[in-house]
């Protein structure tokens, strides 16, 4: 029986370290995520003056932006940065309702049920029924927000957070695309996905993956660094791709080129868990192109779209027998419907207890070992790795 930081006396097992599944309040996996800044909507998704309601890893919060201000700046040129973005308590201190559904009032909150206010600080500032006002005494729990790269940031552990980390090689010149999905099943399905080099060569076997070499299927190796894993697969002329797990949930590859005028891509995604069912990604997508020829990307016609909807419903007929995945061609989101239906296919929970893994899985196992070493010093309450990320890290191609 170990006393575990969170206060509570709880037995902790192997099994606990190994459950990388489960991420709600409490949890050892969602304690150890919660201690990292992790995206959790996209900066052009959230419009001024709006709140939402937001679920990730089986907990509701209200996300708003404050309204744009209606001040002209001096020069009539120059525009104001838009107003951060604010992550508060889903509930209001009042009597509970979710405060999503209110008004945002300025850089304030106004609760759609009896007007209280809030700052974003979350001190209460309003209660206009109120004869004698006690607004003082109601703070409701706010969390530090960081806009980056196109991605709203935040940070949901206890105490203060890390430092901001930010990613170099994102911020260079290119055509920079903010990127989102959603898929029904655990986060950890598409972590797995992501350190798995064999998958190409048959889920993605119509794709420009395979369109543009990576065909054969390759010897798979890696180990761990600074700042996750590396994981390298070497196909039969000997060249070799290198992509990065960076700890604990963060994919960074080359993406296949769109068409011959983008080229390789540089992806970095985070998995973000929404519950334990359902998952949600967001990404920056770098197309190393400019002048005349980047116009041309940021004007093209659904850059950056959310097309789960479409990519959920074909899938799910795959799925349902009702079609084959042969049968649907080569639509833009094809890889987006050949991964749900690999990850989701092997159930919203893998089963892993029934699982065989052989030689090709290596880097597979080596990051379960990574996450559950890092999992059981938490529940010891010894010191974890501090991962370290380096200026740059290459993903490379290899074709
Ligand atoms: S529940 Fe929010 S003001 Fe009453
Ligand atoms: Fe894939």
């Amino acid at each position: 029986m170990i006393q575990s930081t969170n206060g509570s006396a709880q037995p902790q097992t192997q099994a606990d370290w190994t459950d990388v599944d489960h991420t709600g309040p409490g949890t050892l996996a969602g304690r150890y995520l919660r201690m990292f800044w992790q995206p959790i909507y996209r900066s052009q998704d959230l419009d001024h003056g709006r709140a939402k309601p937001l679920r990730i890893m089986s907990e509701d919060f209200t996300l708003y932006r404050g309204e744009a201000s209606p001040v002209p700046l001096p020069d009539g040129e120059a525009t104001l940065p838009p107003p951060l973005p604010h992550l508060l308590a889903f509930r209001c201190a009042h009597r509970g309702t979710q405060l999503s559904a209110g008004w945002v009032e300025g850089d304030d909150l106004r609760c759609f049920y009896h007007g209280w206010k809030y700052d974003a600080t979350g001190q209460c500032i309003e209660q206009p029924a109120e004869p004698e006002p006690f607004c003082q005494r109601i703070k409701i729990r706010v969390y530090p927000v960081e806009e980056y790269l196109g991605l709203i940031f935040v940070y949901l552990g206890d105490g203060e957070p890390p430092p901001f980390p930010r990613y170099p090689l994102f911020e260079e010149d290119g055509v920079r695309t903010a990127t989102t999905y959603r898929r029904d099943c655990n986060y950890y399905n598409s972590i797995e996905n992501g350190v798995d080099p064999v998958h190409v060569a048959f889920v993605h076997r119509v794709s420009a993956f395979t369109d543009n070499g990576l065909i054969d299927l390759p010897h798979v190796f890696g180990e761990e660094t600074d700042y996750g894993v590396a994981t390298h697969a070497q196909r039969p002329g000997g060249a070799v791709r290198t992509t990065h797990h960076m700890m604990p949930n963060i994919l960074h590859i080359k993406g296949s080129p769109d068409d011959s005028e983008t080229g390789w891509t540089d992806q970095i995604a985070w998995r973000i868990p929404i519950d334990d069912e359902h998952h949600v990604s967001y990404g920056i997508v770098l197309q190393h192109v400019e002048g005349e020829a980047a116009e041309r990307l940021r004007q093209r016609p659904g850059r950056g779209a959310d097309v789960s909807a479409t990519v959920n419903e074909i899938a799910g007929d795959i799925m349902t027998g009702k079609i084959h995945v042969d049968e649907i061609g080569k639509p833009p989101y094809i890889v987006g419907v050949q991964d749900t239906i690999a990850q989701v296919g092997q159930g919203t929970l893998a089963d892993r207890l029934h699982e065989h893994l052989g030689r090709s899985d290596v880097v597979i196992s080596l990051i379960r070992r990574v996450w559950a070493r890092e999992l059981q010093a938490l529940a010891e309450d010894r010191p974890l790795k501090r991962w370290a990320l380096p200026e740059r890290v290459e993903a490379t191609i290899g074709v």
